[in-house]
C-alpha cells in the first residue's frame, strides 16, 4: 500500500512540487512563505542552529509545529521532515543527554548498548519534535589525523559494520522478520528516520584531509569502506548521505557509478540519498563549472535530496528549466520523489506530522542518562596500570588530599567534544544543561573526609608546597573541533598538558585520562604516568568515568583503534604489514569491579 500511495501522491505533483521536495532548507530561512511558495520538502538545523538560546523542548515543538502547519497548508499538504544532527544524543538542544562519541562506543565493544543509546537518541529528539537525524556515521576512519575521527566507531570494517546495525536498529526501530532489503523502515512515532554518512570512503582520504581523495581500487573501497552501508541498508535505514570527498579524483556528489549502479541498483537501497551542506555548490570537476552544470550532473548521478541548495530559487527554477529542456528526465525526477515521498509515508508523517508534547519529558531523562553513564564505563580504555608490578587502580575512595588537574578535568564542553550545543563545540560548563564533569564526579565518589583539590594546571612549585597528595588525577586532551578544523597532523597532546602531565607526575603517584577524539602522541610521557586511560569523548556523564576509576565497576574497554607512536607510522591500521604500534587494535587491561557490568 505505501507504493500505491507514493504512485498516487507523485501522479497530482506538479513538476514545481515535486522540485520542492528535492530541496532541504535551513531552519533560519523555513518562514511560512518560503515553505509554502516552494513546497519545500524538508528543513534541517545546522549546528547550533536553534530556536532561541538554551531552548526547551516545548520551544523546539513549537517551532517545528509552525513550519509543519505551513507545509500542510500546501496544496497536496504534504508534511516536511526536519532534520537535525543528533550525533550523540540531541546534541543541539539544551537539556538533552550527551553520549560518548562514536569512536568511545567502538571501544565498549556493546552492541546491545549501542542500540539501547539509539533507541535513547530516537525518544531524545522526538521530544523536541524532530524525527530525523543525520546519523550514524558509519565511516571506517583509516587515519586518525581526520577532523571526523570520533564519529567512526573504528578502524575495523566488522567493528563498523557490528555497531551501524545496532544504531540503526535503535533509531529506526527493529525490522520485521523477511522485511525486503533496502526498504526503509522506521517503526512508529517515537523512532526517528536515520541517515548512514558519508557514502562512501570518507575515512579514507589521503593523509585524513577532510573532504579530499580517497585512492583506492574498487575492491578496496568495497571491502574497506562498502560494507557497514550494506548494514545499514539491510537494517531498513532511510536515508544515506553523500560524501564531500572524492573517489580516484571523482567527487563522490557524480559519482552515478556508486550512488545509482551500486548502491541504488545492486544493493537495492530504496530510501532517499541526500546531498552534504551545499555539496553541490561544491562540484567544479571540468567542465561542470557552473551550478547549474553542478545540479545536472549530481541530481543525474543519483541524488534525490540536496541539502541546502545555496540559492533554492535559482536551484528550483534550474532544475525546472532542465526538465523541461529534456537535460534531465521526468523519469529521474519521478524516482527520486517517490524515494522522498516513501520514507515519509514509512514514518507515519502523514498521519501524525505534527509534535508529541507528552514526549518532552523524554529530553534528558534519568533513564537515558543511566544509559549513557554505562556507556561511559564500558568505553574507557585502560593502557597502563601502575609501575613495577604495582596497579595504581582502582583509586581508594578514602585518602588524605588528592589533586585533579588538567584542562579537561573539570569543562563539560571538552568532555563532549564537537558537535555539542553547536557545530565546533563548545568550552565551559554550561553548555549541556545536564551533567557532571571529572572533577564533579570525583567529589561526589569520594568519601567526605577525603580532600579534593583542582588546579587547571598546577605548576611544580605548588604541588611542592602542598606536599601530601595521596595521588593525582590528571585529565588532559583536545579542545572540541568538527569536520575539516579538527585535521591534525601533529597529534600531539596540546598544551599545556604534556607540561601538566610531567609536572604533576613527576611528583605525585597518577593517572592520567586522555580526552580526545583520538589517539594522540603519548610515547615519550608514559613513564612518567602511574596509570593511563583513554577516555575519549565520553559527553555529560563524567560518573561514568568515576564509577571505574573506583572500582564501582571493572575496566572493560577496548581500543577501537590502533595507538600508534608516532605521527610517521600513520596511515597504520590493524592487519597492516609493518604494524609497529604503541598499543595495538583490541588491546585494553582490566580491572575487577565491586558491581558486575551486565
Ligand atoms: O550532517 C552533517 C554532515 O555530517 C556534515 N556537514 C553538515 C551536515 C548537516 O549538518
Amino acid at each position: 500500500p505505501i507504493n500505491e500511495r507514493v504512485d498516487d501522491l507523485l501522479s497530482r505533483m506538479t513538476l514545481e512540487e515535486k522540485i520542492g521536495q528535492m530541496s532541504q532548507i535551513e531552519r533560519a530561512n523555513a518562514t511560512t512563505t518560503v515553505i509554502q511558495k516552494y513546497f519545500v520538502g524538508s528543513v534541517l538545523s545546522g549546528g547550533g542552529s536553534v530556536p532561541s538560546d538554551k531552548a526547551t523542548a516545548s520551544t523546539w515543538q513549537k517551532m517545528v509545529t509552525q513550519m509543519q502547519k505551513a507545509a500542510l497548508k500546501t496544496r497536496l499538504g504534504i508534511p516536511i521532515i526536519y532534520g537535525i544532527d543528533a550525533v550523540h544524543g540531541n546534541n543541539n538542544v539544551y537539556n538533552a543527554t550527551i553520549f560518548p562519541h562514536n569512536v568511545g562506543l567502538g571501544a565498549t565493544r556493546d552492541p546491545n548498548l549501542v542500540k539501547k543509546i539509539g533507541e535513547a537518541t530516537a525518544h531524545e529528539a522526538r521530544a523536541t519534535g524532530i524525527p530525523y537525524t543525520f546519523a550514524p556515521c558509519v565511516a571506517v576512519c583509516r587515519d586518525p589525523r581526520w577532523g571526523r575521527c570520533y564519529e567512526s566507531y573504528s578502524e575495523d570494517t566488522r567493528l563498523v559494520q557490528l555497531m551501524t546495525s545496532n544504531m540503526v536498529t535503535g533509531l529506526q526501530g527493529d525490522v520485521p522478520a523477511k522485511h525486503p532489503k533496502g526498504v526503509p523502515f522506521v517503526g512508529g512515532s517515537k523512532k526517528v528516520a536515520g541517515c548512514a554518512k558519508h557514502f562512501v570512503g570518507d575515512g579514507g582520504t589521503t593523509r585524513g584531509l577532510n573532504e579530499n581523495n580517497t585512492v583506492l581500487s574498487f575492491h578496496d573501497l568495497m571491502r574497506i569502506h562498502m560494507p557497514p552501508y550494506d548494514n545499514a541498508v539491510i537494517k531498513g535505514i532511510s536515508t544515506i548521505m553523500i560524501s564531500y570527498s572524492s573517489w580516484n579524483g571523482i567527487k563522490m556528489h557524480e559519482n552515478k557509478f556508486l550512488i545509482t549502479e551500486t548502491l541504488k541498483n545492486k544493493m537495492n537501497f530504496r530510501g532517499f540519498v541526500i546531498t552534504d551542506w551545499q555539496a553541490v555548490d561544491r562540484i567544479t570537476t571540468p567542465p561542470h563549472k557552473h551550478y547549474y552544470h553542478s545540479i545536472e550532473e549530481t541530481i543525474h548521478a543519483g541524488i534525490d535530496m540536496v541539502m541546502i541548495p545555496y540559492d533554492y530559487p535559482e536551484f528550483a527554477a534550474d532544475l525546472v528549466s532542465q526538465v523541461k529542456k529534456g537535460q534531465i528526465k521526468l523519469d529521474r525526477i519521478n524516482d527520486a520523489v517517490s524515494r522522498i515521498l516513501r520514507v515519509k509515508f514509512t514514518m507515519g508523517l502523514f498521519e501524525d506530522p505534527l509534535p508529541d508534547p507528552r514526549l518532552a519529558k523524554e529530553l534528558g531523562a534519568q533513564e537515558h542518562r543511566a544509559v549513557a553513564r554505562e556507556a561511559v564505563r564500558k568505553s574507557l580504555v585502560l593502557l597502563k596500570n601502575g609501575k613495577k608490578g604495582e596497579p595504581m587502580l582502582p583509586l581508594a575512595k578514602k585518602a588524605k588530599k588528592i589533586l585533579v588537574a588538567g584542562s579537561h578535568a573539570h569543562n563539560l564542553g571538552y568532555q563532549c567534544g564537537g558537535w555539542t550545543a553547536t557545530w565546533q563545540g563548545e568550552s565551559g560548563n554550561n553548555v549541556t544543561g545536564v551533567g557532571k564533569t571529572i572533577l564533579e564526579a570525583v567529589k561526589s565518589a569520594v568519601d567526605n573526609d577525603t580532600a579534593v583539590e583542582y588546579a587547571e594546571k598546577p605548576d611544580k612549585e605548588d604541588i611542592q608546597k602542598a606536599g601530601d597528595y595521596d595521588y593525582a588525577i590528571v585529565a588532559v586532551g583536545e579542545a572540541p573541533y568538527a569536520e575539516t578544523a579538527g585535521d591534525n597532523q601533529n597529534l600531539t597532546i596540546p598544551d599545556p598538558g604534556e607540561k601538566v602531565i610531567k609536572d604533576v607526575c613527576g611528583l605525585v603517584k597518577c593517572v592520567v585520562l586522555i580526552v580526545s577524539g583520538r589517539p594522540l602522541v603519548v610515547e615519550p610521557y608514559v613513564d612518567y604516568m602511574d596509570a593511563l586511560v583513554a577516555a575519549w569523548l565520553p559527553g555529560t556523564e563524567g560518573q561514568g568515568i568515576t564509577d571505574v576509576l573506583f572500582g564501582d565497576y571493572g575496566f572493560t574497554g577496548k581500543l577501537p583503534r590502533t595507538w600508534f607512536k608516532s605521527v610517521d607510522q600513520l596511515p597504520m591500521n590493524y592487519g597492516d604489514k609493518r604494524y609497529n604500534p604503541l598499543f595495538p587494535f583490541g588491546y585494553g587491561l582490566t580491572t575487577k569491579g565491586t558491581t558486575s557490568q551486565n
